[in-house]
């Protein structure tokens, strides 16, 4: 197949300075909102990029897990490549792309550590199986094969003998708390419509950008 001949008219929505909120956070759940109602798969996943220890950028996907208009959250790893990167350097990204609606967000923010406890109540809230998986995984360090996993995992599950583990104290949340939203919904003739939020103080100054 040639993929340079893939190309589609975007003509689901539109988005203008009128149709949004002023509010960046409102104007997020509006769009989080309608993917979910319009069943995209993994609507909460999206992209985090941090800047890596090396220098370049990095990307991954993670589930969003809660926000608010104190940040945005997501749970992992504290000592993973991505938890090591952000140790170094909170300023990070986030993004998010829905295909069936035409659209993305993009966030810019600075990401720190979710409190003890909010981390142990979401440890505490997945399947035992999940808990052990994080007990087990260190997560991005390099392992012998799969064999090596599974053993920890039903080792350490054979261990627990029902109960569930403590969280690990490498295992925890991060909440990203915006300094810049930009909306992007797709248009016809490829004049899609991108909103730009900016934080200055309290206020959030607003600018349509060329597509
Ligand atoms: C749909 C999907 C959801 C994921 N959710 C998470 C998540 O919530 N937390 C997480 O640590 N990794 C999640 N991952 C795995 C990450 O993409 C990544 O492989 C892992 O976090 C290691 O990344 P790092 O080596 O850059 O730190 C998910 C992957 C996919 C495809």
């Amino acid at each position: 197949m040639k993929i340079e001949s893939i190309r589609r008219e975007y003509e689901f929505a539109e988005l203008s300075r009128k149709s949004i909120d002023k509010n960046p956070f409102k104007q997020f759940a509006t769009w989080l909102n309608e993917a979910l109602i319009s069943r995209v798969l993994e609507a909460t996943a999206m992209s985090v990029i941090t800047i890596n220890n090396d220098g370049f950028p990095q990307s991954r996907i993670v589930l969003l897990k809660s926000y608010s208009e104190n940040g945005f959250s997501f749970f992992t790893n504290y000592s993973s490549e991505k938890g090591r990167s952000i140790e170094r350097n909170p300023m990070i990204g986030l993004h998010f792309f829905w295909p069936e609606l035409e659209r993305q967000i993009r966030i810019s923010g600075f990401a720190t550590k979710t409190s003890a406890k909010i981390s142990d109540s979401y440890f505490h809230s997945r399947p035992i199986t999940s808990q052990i998986a994080a007990s087990v995984s260190k997560q991005s360090e390099e392992i012998p094969n799969r064999e090596f996993l599974e053993n920890r995992f039903f080792d350490f599950q054979n261990q627990l003998r029902g109960k569930n583990p403590e969280r690990p104290g490498s295992w925890g949340g991060y909440i990203v708390d915006p300094v810049k939203f930009e909306f992007w919904q797709g248009r016809e003739n490829r004049l899609h419509d991108r909103i730009l939020y900016i934080k200055q103080g309290e206020d959030w100054l607003i600018k349509r950008l060329a597509p």
